[in-house]
């Protein structure tokens, strides 16, 4: 008989969005007569079409795969040189970030996952409360963990609280960590860390031998100049940090799937004698046996996305979306709510009414309001009282989701 990887028994409920879903059909099914009424601000997924520069570079690349001269089997594992180059030209110019250093994947969620491939087992992992689930998670699979409490908290992992107190950024952990996950701008909250404060954990990481993991997914939003879109803009991450990015929230590339990880050479780990190994190297192996590359016409279509149009394209879909996170904050304001994110970030993080739970609250804008919202407790203990909308969405939608929030508020 096959045995399985039982750490998965220790994950208690299913995934938070197909759990989301699941709640959201049988409301559908109890009530077909509001089914049609429900708008979706869960899932951070994109709604509006892909920018023209990116539809037509992915045409190009297709009707290239059409014609022997141009058709291109396997790509290098670790992506195409034109988009690592553009990526590096574009986000990194001046960081001292080389293009092989940029590794292509098909999403941030299995990069973000996969890296536990290449850490051994017994660091201790330091994660933010509340936290994109996947971190968690992947820990729990990879057997990082113990089992869950009952708050839901796994064993063995050092939570970080991010409070209304400490402005969501969370405080440097007492303990020595090895590994850190960082999301700035933040999923879920919304908001985001100084340059300082940044400055803070790479010097927490220097002198604690850790690794942060920077999961940098929603940089594009950031619209105060002053907060930094990449963690190796900071003095000394070139020697201890990995970087997330991603194309699915900035291009539109949720359905299309593009994403890098950049992993200086300068960062390791250490091998079981204390041998240090650069993670580079481990990630490069893992890459070439796991993984037979993005699509190239995906791969074309991000490129694309640094082209003049395509720079000018996403600057519109991110002042879209940021335009709607200014509704929905101004909208739950003015229903009383304490609001917070939404200015740096495609995430709105409202303090649920005084006594109401956050699956309360999302069971009472379902059913009130026909409006999907994240329970600020699917993304750990410290979310519960506080619920997360989705700025992703048509105008029109965001519009008619203000109007319903001061219905059932009002
Ligand atoms: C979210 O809603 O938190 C994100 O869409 C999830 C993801 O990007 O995988």
């Amino acid at each position: 008989m096959a045995s399985i990887n039982a750490n998965f028994l220790k994950l208690k409920a299913g995934y938070l969005f197909p759990e989301i879903a699941r709640r959201v059909n049988a409301f559908s099914e109890a009530h077909p007569d509001k089914a049609a009424r429900i708008i979706r601000c869960g899932i951070g997924d994109v709604t509006e079409p892909l920018p023209e520069a990116v539809r037509q570079a992915m045409h190009d690349a297709v009707d290239e795969q059409g014609d022997r001269a141009t058709f291109k089997g396997y790509g290098p594992e670790q992506g195409y040189a034109f988009l690592r180059e553009a990526i590096v030209e574009n986000q990194f110019a001046g960081l001292g970030i080389a293009a092989d250093e940029v590794f292509i994947s098909d999403g941030s969620k299995c990069d973000t996952g996969n890296i536990l491939d290449i850490f051994g087992s017994g660091n201790r992992i330091a994660i933010t409360d509340p936290v994109y689930p996947v971190y968690v998670d992947t820990n729990v699979m990879a057997g990082n963990t113990g089992e869950a409490g009952e708050s839901g908290a796994f064993e063995g992992l050092v939570y970080l609280p991010c409070t209304a107190e400490n402005g969501f950024v969370a405080d440097l952990p007492a303990e020595k960590v090895d590994l850190i996950y960082l999301c700035f701008p933040n999923n879920p909250t919304g908001t985001v860390a100084t340059r300082e404060q940044l400055q803070g954990w790479v010097d927490y990481a220097k002198a604690h031998d850790a690794i942060i993991l920077f999961d940098a997914a929603y940089e594009a939003f950031i619209q105060d100049p002053l907060i930094p879109h990449s963690i190796f803009e900071i003095e000394g991450a070139r020697d201890c940090c990995i970087e997330f990015r991603s194309f699915s929230k900035n291009g539109g590339f949720t359905g299309v799937r593009c994403a890098y990880v950049v992993i200086p050479k300068t960062v390791t780990g250490s091998a079981p004698d204390g041998t240090r190994v650069p993670l580079h190297q481990l990630w490069s192996r893992r890459h070439s046996t796991k993984f037979n590359g993005a699509s190239y016409p995906v791969q074309k279509g991000a490129a694309a996305v640094f082209s003049p149009q395509g720079k000018q394209q996403v600057a519109e879909l991110i002042e879209h979306y940021m335009g709607n996170a200014a509704l929905l904050r101004e909208a739950c304001r003015t229903a009383g709510l304490t609001v917070f994110g939404g200015e740096n970030a495609p995430y709105v993080w409202v303090a649920c009414p005084a006594g109401v739970s956050s699956w309360e609250m999302f069971d009472k804008m379902l059913g009130d309001a026909q409006v999907v919202i994240t329970p600020g407790a699917g993304f750990g203990a410290a979310g519960e009282g506080y619920f997360r909308i989705s700025a992703f969405n048509s105008r029109a939608n965001v519009e008619e989701v203000c109007r319903r929030i001061a219905t059932i508020f009002g």
